[in-house]
């Protein structure tokens, strides 16, 4: 085995009604400061980062109706969304999902926030987790 295409976790995604709330919650608790802020017009949602080591969690609130957030958070409430880990090259391990047979929601990479390379691969064939392939 060559080695493996994730290299890291990226972030752990949040679904969440209200940024602002959330965002107190982990500074008020655990003291956690937000690293950047972005509307991401394309995904329909405002992301906030906060810091965690090398790694971020990364808090979504949908800003229209038509979002996919907004849509998880009317079906499933808040909670866990996805998990997005670091990769060297997204069109590789994109390349190596569809190799093996397994579904994915972005047919190629596409812009992310901060400037990323980025690609969804479909929880259905990935044991009910969305993850999302992320390339700095
Ligand atoms: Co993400």
């Amino acid at each position: 085995m060559t080695a493996p295409l994730l290299t890291e976790i990226d972030h752990v995604a949040i679904a969440v009604n209200d940024l602002d709330d959330a965002v107190a919650y982990y500074h008020d608790t655990f003291g956690c400061t937000v690293e950047h802020r972005e509307v991401v017009e394309s995904d329909g949602v405002e992301e906030v980062l906060l810091k965690v080591a090398d790694s971020y969690v990364q808090l979504l609130m949908p800003i229209r109706d038509d979002s996919p957030v907004a849509k998880y958070l009317a079906n499933k409430g808040e909670g866990l969304h996805h998990v997005g880990y670091r990769v060297d090259d997204c069109a590789v391990a994109l390349a190596s999902v569809k190799e093996h047979g397994h579904r994915v929601i972005d047919e190629a990479p596409r812009p992310g926030s901060r400037g990323t390379t980025v690609a969804f691969v479909h929880p259905k064939t990935a044991f009910g987790t969305l993850i999302e392939l992320v390339q700095e």
